[in-house]
C-alpha cells in the first residue's frame, strides 16, 4: 500500500509546542516511528505538513488519484473544514483521522470533527502512537479492500 501521512496547521511546531498537552516528540521523530512501522507492513510513506488549507486539499486528491491511502491529523481544520471534509470524500481515499491528544478531554469546541464522518475511523489520544496506530489502520482496511 502506498499512504499519505499528512499534517496541519502547528504540527511543524510539535516537540516545542504546549509540551505538556503534546509531549516532546518532534514531527521528525513522529515520521522516524511511522516509516519504521511502514518498513514492517511494506507500506510506501508520503510523509508531509503545511499550515495551509489548500495544501491539504491538493494532497488528499493526490492520495485519491493514486490509489493511496491517508492518515490524517489535520489540527485545528479537524474542527472547521469543510474543504477537507469534501476533499476526503471526493477523493475516495480510505482516510483515518488521528490526533495526539485526546480531543474529548478537551475544550467542547474540539468535540467535534468535521472529518470524521468521512473517515474510515478515528484515533486519539495516544501521543506519537497515534500516527502508528493510524498508520495501521489504513493498511489492514486497504488490504482487506483488496481481496
Ligand atoms: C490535534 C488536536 C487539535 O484539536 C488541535 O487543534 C491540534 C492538534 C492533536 O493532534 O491532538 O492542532 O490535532
Amino acid at each position: 500500500t502506498t499512504v499519505f501521512v499528512l499534517n496541519g496547521p502547528n504540527l511543524n511546531l510539535l516537540g516545542r509546542r504546549e509540551p505538556h498537552v503534546y509531549g516532546n516528540t518532534t514531527l521528525d521523530d513522529i515520521e522516524t516511528l511511522v516509516r519504521e512501522k511502514a518498513g514492517t507492513l511494506g507500506a510506501a510513506i508520503m510523509f508531509r505538513q503545511s499550515n495551509h488549507e489548500g495544501q491539504l486539499v491538493d494532497w488528499i486528491q493526490e492520495a485519491g488519484a493514486q490509489g493511496a491511502g491517508v492518515v490524517i491529523n489535520a489540527g485545528a481544520y479537524t474542527h472547521t473544514s469543510i474543504a477537507l471534509r469534501d476533499a476526503i470524500s471526493g477523493s475516495g481515499a480510505p482516510t483515518v483521522e488521528i490526533h495526539i491528544s485526546n480531543v474529548h478531554a478537551r475544550e467542547g469546541f474540539r468535540h467535534r470533527s468535521l472529518i470524521a464522518p468521512v473517515s474510515v475511523g478515528v484515533i486519539c489520544g495516544f501521543g506519537p502512537m497515534s500516527y502508528v496506530l493510524g498508520l495501521e489502520a489504513v493498511h489492514h482496511v486497504m488490504t482487506e479492500r483488496a481481496r
